[in-house]
């Protein structure tokens, strides 16, 4: 079945390449967000060439990855405690063509800034209702929707008393294994924002756009309270995918 933006679902018939360029994305060494500084490359990237291995992936992920986890709220035996979010939006590729079938993941803090991790030690309290692990698939013209609970934010050892903005991490699959996108959305309402290193590593004027980010009422079909959020950084992902050709 082929989609209106032109990927196929069910099959491949000519591959897409995509584009080479970073543009709007972070530079790999921030020098202000630490860990850049072990984890960026020394020596200029080595470009490889884009065969079928980089410009094909799976497309039957609604077969592969087993059921939805659209909603976090309702994992457990009970309601977790927090602000109740609807986090909605649609995934678009550089020419602002929607990207169908696409695995979109995230993962959270819980409200109180935990993370259900032996890494995360920080002195907030678990909750036994969430997990904070979500994952979804695109609909047919990009759409995709979860709800969970706003994250609280947590201090994290970047610098003397660092500390995280609200944050949900997401990752996505693309139309190809070589396009995985892992990226962050915020709260345009955290004033943490302005002085957090890994927000403000993405270059202007890509940050300034995330003022994008809506409050939409209208989208909650839940009949259960919950705010609903755009994603502030749909533009940020949005330039991460193209075709080298243009289409
Ligand atoms: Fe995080």
């Amino acid at each position: 079945m082929t989609t209106l933006s032109g990927y196929s679902r069910r099959k491949m018939t000519k591959p897409d390449t995509y584009s080479r360029e970073d543009a709007g994305q972070p530079a790999s060494l921030h020098p202000a967000y630490a860990s850049t500084v072990l984890r960026s490359p020394r020596q200029p990237l080595v470009r490889i060439p884009q065969t079928i291995t980089e410009t094909t992936g799976p497309r039957d992920w609604d077969r592969l990855m087993g059921g939805a986890m659209a909603d976090l709220t309702t994992q457990h035996a009970a309601m977790p405690q927090g602000q109740r979010i609807i986090v909605s939006g649609r995934v678009l590729d550089e020419q602002g063509r929607p990207v169908p079938y696409t695995v979109v993941e995230i993962w959270q803090a819980n409200a109180a800034g935990r993370y259900i991790h032996a890494k995360d030690q920080w002195d907030a309290p678990l909750d036994p209702n969430f997990t904070g692990a979500g994952r979804v698939i695109t609909d047919g013209e990009g759409r995709y929707r979860f709800v969970s609970v706003r994250p609280g934010a947590y201090p994290w050892g970047n610098h003397y008393n660092a500390w995280r903005p609200a944050h949900i991490h997401l990752s996505l699959l693309g139309p190809a294994f070589a396009m995985r996108l892992v990226t962050q959305m915020y709260f345009p309402d955290d004033p943490l924002i302005e002085i957090d290193p890994i927000a403000n590593a993405v270059p202007m004027p890509q940050r300034n756009e995330w003022s994008r980010g809506s409050i939409s009422p209208p989208l909650n079909p839940t009949g259960r309270w919950a705010i609903c959020s755009t994603l502030c950084c749909a533009d940020h992902l949005r330039r991460r995918w193209s075709r080298a050709d243009g289409r």
